[in-house]
C-alpha cells in the first residue's frame, strides 16, 4: 500500500474531532465514523421530512448522527446492550441539572457504601466531590451469581473491580427516574470496558494483564460529568426509534404504518467472518443482566445474521433462500473443498462453508422484508467488507449482495470502494465497499 493510500484509509476510519459528543459514549471498535452518515445524509438529499432507517443499528452512529443533522431515525438491532446504548444515546428528554444532582446522589453513596463495606480505593481522599443530603449505602457485598459468570471468559474481570462495579450498579438502581437510569447504566457500561475490565480491542477482544485494584470513584465521575456535558452542549433535533429486532424479519418490528415512507438507509451489517459480537460486549452484557446465563446469550445469537461458527445452529434455514445464487454456492463448495484438502477437522471449521449459506440467506430475507417499508426511488448505502476469514477464500461481500438485492427488485447503483483493511489471516489488504441501491 502506498503512504497516500494509508494516509486516505486513516482519515476515512478517524472519528472526527467535532464528532465526539454522544458518539462515543459507548461505541464497537468496528463501527463506522459518523462523518460516513452525514455524507449520505447529504449525497441522498436528505431533508428535515425524511426518515433513515439503520437496521443494524449497533451503538447508534446512523441514529444519532441523523438526530444531529434533523432526520428522524429508526434502529433495529439484536443485541441488547447495543440497542440499549443507542436509545441512550438518542434520548432527547434529559435534564442536565437532574443528571448532575443524580451523579452527586451516586458519588456520595458510593463513598457510604464503600466505607460501611471496608472497600478501600487506590488513591484514598484525593477526589472530593459536591457532597449531599440523600445517599443509599450498600450493606451487603452484591454477589454475582454462578449462572452469569459462566458466560463471562476466564479473566475478563478481577475480584475487587467487579465488586465496585456491582456496588456502582446496586446504586444507580435506586434512581427513581428511568431515563436517568439508564444514563448512568451506560455510563457503567463504559467504565466497564475502558477501566474495570482486563479487556482490549485490537481489533479482536483480548485480554489485558488483570487489574488487581482500579480507582473508582474518580473514573467513574469523570464519564458521567463528559456525558453530561454533552447532553447540555448537544443539539438533537427529531427523534430516534430503536428497537430490539432482528433485521431478516423487519416486517415483525417495523409497524405497517412505516410502510413506504422510509427514504433512505444507511447501515453496515456484520460480514461473514468469524468476528462474534456477543462475545466483545459480553462482560458488560453479563454484568448489566442483559445476559443471566447460558440461555440468554444462546437467545441472542439466535436473532443474530449467521457470520461465525459461534453462532450457526442445528436447526438454522436460510440457507435455503440462495440456492439459486450459483456464486454464493461455489464459494461455499470452495471452503468445503479447501476444508477437506487440508484435513480441518474441528467443529468451527465444518461450519465454515454453512455460515456463507445461511449469511446470504439471511440477508435475502433481510432485503425482502424491507421493501415494504422503503418509499419509491429511497436509496440505500450498505457499508460491506470483502472476507478472506474462512481458508483465505475471497468472499465479494458487496458484489454478492448486490445480486440478490437485484434479484429482488432493487435498482443496483453501485459498488463505491470505501476503504482497505488488512486481513486478519493474511495481512493482504482486503475491500471495504458501499453497496448503492434505489427502491423502485
Ligand atoms: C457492523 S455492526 C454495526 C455497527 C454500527 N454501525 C454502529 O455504529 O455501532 C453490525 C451490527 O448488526 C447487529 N446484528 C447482527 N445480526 C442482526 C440482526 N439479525 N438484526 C439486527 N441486528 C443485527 C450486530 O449486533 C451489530 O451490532
Amino acid at each position: 500500500m502506498t503512504n497516500t493510500q494509508i494516509l486516505e484509509n486513516a482519515k476515512r476510519n478517524k472519528i472526527q474531532a467535532d464528532d465526539l459528543a454522544i458518539h462515543n459514549w459507548y461505541q464497537f471498535i468496528l463501527g463506522y465514523p459518523p462523518h460516513l452518515v452525514r455524507e449520505y445524509i447529504n449525497r441522498f438529499g436528505l431533508a428535515e421530512e425524511d426518515a433513515i432507517l439503520d437496521p443494524f443499528c449497533g451503538t447508534g452512529t446512523t441514529p444519532v448522527e441523523a438526530l444531529k443533522n434533523g432526520i428522524t431515525c429508526y434502529g433495529l438491532e439484536a443485541n441488547p446492550i447495543a440497542a440499549f446504548a443507542s436509545k441512550v444515546k438518542t434520548y432527547t428528554g434529559y435534564d442536565p441539572e437532574m443528571l448532575r444532582d443524580y451523579l452527586a446522589y451516586i458519588h456520595c453513596s458510593m463513598k457510604a457504601s464503600y466505607e460501611h463495606q471496608g472497600i478501600r480505593e487506590l488513591q484514598e481522599n484525593l477526589f472530593a466531590y459536591q457532597t449531599q443530603m440523600r445517599t443509599a449505602t450498600i450493606d451487603n457485598a452484591p454477589v454475582l451469581p454462578d449462572r452469569q459468570k459462566d458466560v463471562i471468559p476466564k479473566g475478563f474481570i478481577s475480584t475487587k473491580p467487579l465488586q465496585k462495579v456491582l456496588i456502582i450498579k446496586e446504586i444507580i438502581r435506586t434512581i427513581e427516574d428511568e431515563t436517568a437510569r439508564n444514563f448512568f447504566l451506560l455510563a457503567l457500561a463504559m467504565f466497564i470496558v475502558k477501566d474495570a475490565g482486563n479487556i482490549r480491542f485490537g481489533p479482536e477482544i483480548g485480554k489485558t494483564k488483570p487489574k488487581t485494584d482500579i480507582e473508582s470513584l474518580r473514573t467513574f465521575i469523570n464519564i458521567a460529568e463528559i456525558m453530561i456535558a454533552d447532553v447540555e452542549n448537544t443539539r438533537l433535533i427529531k427523534h430516534a426509534h430503536i428497537m430490539d429486532g432482528d433485521a431478516r424479519e423487519v416486517g415483525k418490528y417495523l409497524p405497517a404504518n412505516l410502510h413506504a415512507t422510509i427514504n433512505a438507509v444507511v447501515t453496515s451489517p456484520p460480514y461473514p467472518n468469524e468476528k462474534d459480537y456477543t462475545r466483545s460486549t459480553r462482560l458488560e452484557s453479563v454484568l448489566l443482566d442483559f445476559i443471566r446465563d447460558k440461555k440468554d446469550l444462546r437467545a441472542i445469537k439466535n436473532k443474530l445474521l449467521r457470520s461465525n461458527s459461534r453462532n450457526v445452529f442445528v436447526a438454522d434455514a436460510d440457507s435455503q433462500y440462495i440456492r439459486e445464487f450459483s456464486r454464493i454456492t461455489s464459494i461455499a463448495d470452495e471452503i468445503e473443498k479447501r476444508r477437506l484438502d487440508l484435513k480441518k477437522t474441528s467443529g468451527f471449521e465444518k461450519h465454515y462453508s454453512k455460515i456463507v449459506l445461511h449469511y446470504f440467506g439471511g440477508m435475502y430475507r433481510h432485503f425482502k422484508t424491507l421493501k415494504p417499508f422503503l418509499a419509491p426511488n429511497c436509496r440505500l448505502a450498505y457499508v460491506l467488507g470483502d472476507q478472506m476469514s474462512f481458508f483465505r477464500v475471497h468472499i465479494p461481500t458487496a458484489e454478492l449482495l448486490a445480486e440478490i438485492a437485484d434479484s429482488l427488485g432493487y435498482i443496483v447503483n453501485d459498488i463505491e470502494l470505501w476503504r482497505t483493511r488488512a486481513a486478519t489471516a493474511t495481512k493482504m489488504q482486503i475491500d471495504e465497499n458501499i453497496l448503492i441501491l434505489e427502491n423502485t
